[in-house]
C-alpha cells in the first residue's frame, strides 16, 4: 500500500513536470482571454493593406524555431543578431508582431510572449489564406540570446536533398515534416537572387537545372534574366501564390517548382513517394490528407526548443533583448 502510493506521488510528480515543461492549446484563456484574437486582428489587418503579409509572417515562424528553437529570437534588431545572418535574407513582417505585441502589452502587460505572437501570426496567415485552421499550442517564452553565429546552419536554397533531410532531423523533423514544411512554399516569393544558380550556373555543368521543366524556365528566365536585378520577387507556387493549397506540390511534380530545393523533394525516392501520396486514389478520403498532414507538422515545427515553465523571459518589447 505504501509502495503504491509512492508510486502514485511520484508519477503524479512527473506529470505535473512535464506538463508545465510543455505547451498547451489555450494557455492565455484567463490570463489574457483576447490574446489570440489580438493577433489575429493584426495580421488580418497587415494582410488586407498587404496581401504579401501572410506569406512572410509565416515564415518568421519557421526562422524562428529552427535558431535556438521557437523562442523570439529572430524578432532582435540588434546589430550582430540573428537578423543580420545571411541564411535570413529577405524576411520581413516585423512590424506586424511589433503592432500586436504594442496592443497585447495595453490589454495583458508582460504576459503574452513574443515567440507565442510569432507561432500564432503563422497559423493567422495560413487561415487568411485560405488554409486548413488549427489550434496552437502557446506558453513558449522568449530566448535572452540572439546572435548572428548560431544561424549559419540553417537550411540554404541550394542544399542538397541529404543535407536537408539531416537539418531538419536535427531538429526533431522527419523526412514527411520536411515535404510537408517545404509545402509553406504555397504562398509567398522570392528574389531572382535564389534563382541564379539555378537557372544560369548549374552544378555540375553549368547552364540550368534540367529538372525544370522546359515550359517553364524560358518563363523563369524572362522574369530574372542573367545578370539582372536580383531583387525582383516571383511567386513560388506558380499561379497561386497567394492561395495556400495543394497546388504547390503539383507544381513539384510538374518541373514548375521554384527554388531548387523544392524540385529536389521530387528528385529523391523517399520524398518522391512523399509528394505522390497526396495525389493518390486515396489521398484525401482514407489516404494522407495534405492540410490534416501539414498542420500536424506545423505543430510539430511549433515546439522545437520551446521554453517554458521558469525558462526564458515574457519581453516588453519584442525586438530588444531584456
Ligand atoms: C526546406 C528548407 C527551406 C529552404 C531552403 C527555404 C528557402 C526559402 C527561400 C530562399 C525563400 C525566398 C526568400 C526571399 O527571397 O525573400 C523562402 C521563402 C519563404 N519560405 Fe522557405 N525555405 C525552407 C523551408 C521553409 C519552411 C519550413 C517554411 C514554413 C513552414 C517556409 C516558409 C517560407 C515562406 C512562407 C516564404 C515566402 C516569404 C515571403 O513571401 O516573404 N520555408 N524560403
Ligand atoms: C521597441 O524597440 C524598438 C527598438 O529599440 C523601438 O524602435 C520601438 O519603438 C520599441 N517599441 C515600443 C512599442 O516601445
Amino acid at each position: 500500500m505504501a509502495f503504491i502510493s509512492f508510486t502514485f506521488v511520484l508519477s503524479l510528480i512527473l506529470v505535473v513536470t512535464l506538463s508545465s515543461a510543455q505547451l498547451r492549446v489555450n494557455f492565455y484563456s484567463r490570463t489574457c482571454p483576447t490574446a489570440e484574437f489580438i493577433v489575429l486582428n493584426a495580421v488580418v489587418t497587415a494582410v488586407r493593406s498587404d496581401p504579401t503579409m501572410a506569406a512572410a509572417l509565416l515564415r518568421i515562424h519557421y526562422h524562428d524555431c529552427f535558431v535556438q528553437g521557437c523562442d523570439g529570437s529572430i524578432l532582435i534588431a540588434k546589430t550582430g543578431s540573428e537578423r543580420d545572418s545571411p541564411s535570413h535574407a529577405g524576411l520581413r513582417g516585423f512590424e506586424v508582431i511589433e503592432n500586436a505585441k504594442t496592443t497585447l502589452e495595453a490589454m495583458c502587460p508582460g504576459v503574452v510572449s513574443c515567440s507565442d505572437i510569432v507561432a500564432l501570426a503563422a497559423r493567422d496567415s495560413i487561415v487568411v489564406s485560405n488554409g486548413p485552421n488549427y489550434q496552437v499550442p502557446t506558453g513558449r517564452r522568449d530566448g535572452r540570446v540572439s546572435a548572428k553565429a548560431d544561424a549559419s546552419n540553417m537550411p540554404d536554397a541550394a542544399d542538397p536533398i541529404q543535407v536537408l533531410k539531416k537539418k531538419f532531423s536535427e531538429k526533431g523533423l522527419s523526412v514527411t515534416d520536411l515535404v510537408l514544411l517545404s509545402a509553406a512554399h504555397t504562398i509567398g516569393t522570392t528574389a531572382c537572387f535564389f534563382l541564379e544558380n539555378r537557372l544560369y550556373n548549374f552544378p555540375p555543368r553549368g547552364g540550368a537545372d534540367p529538372s525544370i521543366n522546359p515550359r517553364f524556365l524560358p518563363e523563369l528566365q524572362g522574369i530574372c534574366p542573367k545578370n539582372g536585378d536580383v531583387n525582383v520577387r516571383l511567386g513560388l507556387d506558380r499561379g497561386s501564390q497567394f492561395a495556400f493549397d495543394k497546388n504547390f506540390l503539383d507544381n513539384v511534380r510538374q518541373g514548375f517548382a521554384v527554388l531548387q530545393t523544392d524540385a529536389e523533394l521530387y528528385q529523391d525516392v523517399s520524398t518522391k513517394a512523399i509528394v505522390d501520396s497526396y495525389f493518390g486514389f486515396l489521398s484525401g478520403l482514407l489516404g494522407p490528407n495534405f492540410n490534416g498532414d501539414f498542420v500536424k507538422s506545423m505543430v510539430k515545427m511549433g515546439q522545437i526548443g520551446v521554453k517554458t515553465g521558469t525558462d526564458g523571459v515574457i519581453r516588453k518589447n519584442c525586438s530588444v533583448l531584456d
